[in-house]
């Protein structure tokens, strides 16, 4: 963890406006370390979509605390219910976990407030936005921390990677010693001699990302824009291509919202099929066909490792996650192949 490990930092931070960018080994130790930051432990509640990667659930067990899953807002809003997070909230309740489902921003400014009202901290799991905003406020700079991904499927890669962002500097410290074992100078500063020894101040990790990927990362980033551009193009070819179907195609209130200075970085494609649609029959069908097509996701309370949680009144993710499906979608894929599955898809549900 190098020179172009912090060149890396200072450039993401500056491209999406955030005070502190810290890089990290992957999102999922991003994940792991806010939630440390944070002051989460055993006994607090963590409220969590169940609609999201076991990562973004598995980071409260880590630190010994409880998730309390929320249902989705609706089949058109993928996103956490913000009225069910209110109703969730009990005095255990610690933190809240905005996952910004496909890149589409949560109510970032709704839900702030009440976390503030509440005394709670709110950690945004920004896997998919990378970048995204509300009110011109890109999502990772809403929360007290910001967890991004930088793995292999995601809008900029490095194989494995990530990045917790904060705007808060005593946050973005203890982030730092915390990443690489509780120590107080790092192996640079000991190589350019600023430093000869070290504490170690608490119990950290070794959650470094090293200069090898950086450098990956940082040529992604440069590219991220027009990666960007390219996936809303893609989109926009969807909605065309799927118009007047029976296919549902999400858009989180995103146009109802529309207000100025709020933005998409879009990520994955997924549509709800028609009710009583054999998925797993579309899917294999398209499989034949060539289309690789995906699930965001089994609801995370469905997992036998969760069983015990709560299970009450997620019954609107139980049937939208049945009839999710997630279709392809990466920059380069040209209009002729959004057509081509589009036309398998319509052929396969009315099969
Ligand atoms: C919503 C969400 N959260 C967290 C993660 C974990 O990211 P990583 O693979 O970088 O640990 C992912 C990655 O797929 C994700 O999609």
């Amino acid at each position: 963890m190098g020179e172009t490990t912090a060149r890396l930092e200072s450039q993401f931070a500056q491209a999406g406006g955030f005070r502190h960018a810290i890089a990290i080994t992957n999102c999922t130790a991003a994940l792991h370390l806010a939630m440390a930051a944070a002051g989460v432990g055993p006994g607090d509640e963590v409220i969590v979509p169940t609609l999201t990667f076991v990562a973004t659930v598995n980071a409260v067990k880590y630190v010994g605390a409880t998730p309390v899953f929320c249902d989705s807002a609706g089949e058109r809003d993928l996103n956490i219910d913000l009225d069910r997070v209110e109703a969730l909230v009990t005095p255990r309740t610690k933190a809240v976990v905005a996952v910004h489902y496909a890149g589409f921003p949560v109510d970032m400014d709704r839900l702030t407030r009440f976390a503030c009202s509440r005394g709670l901290t709110v950690i945004e799991d920004c896997a998919h936005a990378l970048f995204s905003s509300v009110g011109g406020r890109t999502c990772g700079a809403w929360g007290l921390m910001g967890c991004f991904s930088f793995f292999g499927n995601k809008n900029m890669t490095c194989g494995e990677g990530g990045m917790i962002t904060t705007q808060s500097d005593e946050i973005a410290a203890r982030l730092r010693i915390m990443r690489s074992h509780g120590m107080t100078t790092m192996t640079l500063d000991r190589f350019k001699g600023r430093a000869t020894s070290y504490d170690v101040v608490e119990h950290g990790y070794n959650y470094r990302m090293e200069d090898l990927r950086s450098s990956v990362a940082l040529a992604q980033l440069r590219r991220l824009p027009g990666f960007l551009e390219r996936r809303a193009l893609v989109r926009e070819r969807y909605l065309a291509g799927l118009d007047g179907s029976s296919i549902l195609v999400p858009d989180f209130g995103f146009a109802r919202m529309a207000r100025e200075g709020d933005s998409v970085g879009h990520h994955i494609m997924p549509v709800i099929l028609p009710v009583g649609v054999d998925r797993a029959a579309v899917m294999a069908r398209l499989k034949e066909r060539g289309v690789q097509t995906s699930i965001h996701y089994p609801c995370v309370h469905r997992f036998s490792a969760f069983a015990g949680a709560n299970a009450a009144g997620l019954e609107r993710t139980e049937s939208l996650a049945a009839r999710e499906l997630t279709l392809p979608m990466y920059p380069t894929m040209r209009e002729d192949q959004v057509r081509l599955v589009c036309r398998e898809l319509r052929e396969a549900i009315a099969a």
